[in-house]
């Protein structure tokens, strides 16, 4: 039997490039090895400011991007955290095991009570116990994560054995899967790419959009004019090439740019035409999705559906164990 696989996507609208070769490709290589089951984390989404009157729409984009991109619904199972009640039931149960002061220690917590001052709820402070029974409900083993999300394993972890000592073996302990893409950095060059700090390209963008943005991308600092020699070595373009360019054309790109033979102009023109050609398809998939709203909802219903299933399993063990029912 296949080992279970669980990982959470935020809806947080456009899916950009970062997403993509960070995450997605990674969860796309593992389809065949793991049973795999990916949440649109919207019960997550609430714990910071949003507005309700788009959350339906970034859920939908979400689906729409991730499925076009790769995560094909007839090899995993994609769904809505809140259409599965369980998820928050066996929140409440992994409370009650989870010590304040672990909490208070989680970086993200740390870092996200900081940015929103005046909205440090208690969903924000409980995120982490959240994430914990999103993945033991359906009794993962495997979770694809980024460095940011390790802490969250290493107490979802600690949360299972918990359980597992108090009430008896049922738990698996889960563990992280990194994905070997390094953190993709924005268009800036400075900050990892994000839709906050407005340093992305979207994988719904159109050609002259990906162009536009990319001529204005940061490359080598100390290139200040044509004639200079390039260090590519140091360059977030030419690092983006590599995820879109053929060895071949690194490797002339590489040369050509340290012996100024060509400039930075041309080096994005290569990148633009090379990306265009890797996300023109999933763009036109997306797009088609997103267009059909009803038949993305009739795939996040059935994928509900059978977790649904799973959860109500897991739960009623869960209950059994501690003497409720
Ligand atoms: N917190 C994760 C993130 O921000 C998303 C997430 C929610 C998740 N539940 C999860 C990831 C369960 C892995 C497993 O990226």
């Amino acid at each position: 039997m296949k080992k279970r696989l669980f990982s959470g996507i935020q809806p947080s609208g456009e899916v950009h490039i970062g997403n993509y070769l960070g995450a997605i490709k990674n969860w796309i290589s593992l389809l065949d090895d793991y049973d795999c089951i990916f949440s649109i984390v919207d019960y997550h989404a609430i714990t910071v400011e949003y507005s309700p009157g788009v959350m339906q729409e970034r859920i939908i984009n979400a689906a729409a991007t991730n499925i076009a991109a790769g995560l094909d619904t007839d090899r995993c199972i994609i769904f809505v955290q809140s259409q599965v009640p369980e998820h928050t039931e066996l929140t409440w149960v992994l409370n009650t095991l989870t010590p304040m002061g672990i909490l208070e220690r989680m970086t993200q917590f740390k870092d996200k009570a900081q940015q929103n001052e005046k909205n440090i709820n208690v969903g924000l402070f409980d995120y982490p116990v959240l994430q914990t029974a999103d993945i033991l409900l359906y009794k993962g083993q495997a979770v694809p994560v980024g460095e940011d999300q390790v802490q969250h394993i290493e107490l979802s972890r600690e949360i299972a054995r918990k359980f597992n000592t108090r009430y008896g073996e049922l738990f698996p302990e889960p563990q992280h899967i990194l994905s070997n893409a390094p953190r993709i950095m924005g268009l800036d060059g400075k900050n990892k790419m994000s839709k906050s700090m407005n340093n992305y390209i979207s994988l719904i963008e159109k050609p002259d959009a990906i162009w536009k943005k990319l001529s204005r991308a940061v490359t080598d600092e100390n290139r200040k004019r044509r004639d200079d020699p390039g260090n590519p070595d140091i360059c977030n373009v030419y690092t983006l090439h590599k995820y879109f360019s053929t060895d071949s054309e690194l490797d002339r790109i590489n040369k050509q740019c340290r012996s100024a033979e060509i400039g930075c102009v041309d080096c994005k023109k290569i990148l633009s035409e090379n990306m265009v050609k890797e996300l023109e398809p999933i763009r036109e998939k997306s797009l088609e999705l997103i267009n059909n709203p009803v038949s993305v909802m009739d795939t996040l219903n059935a994928g509900a559906e059978k977790c649904r299933k799973i959860a109500k399993e897991t739960m009623s063990e869960v209950r059994s164990l501690m003497g409720l029912r």
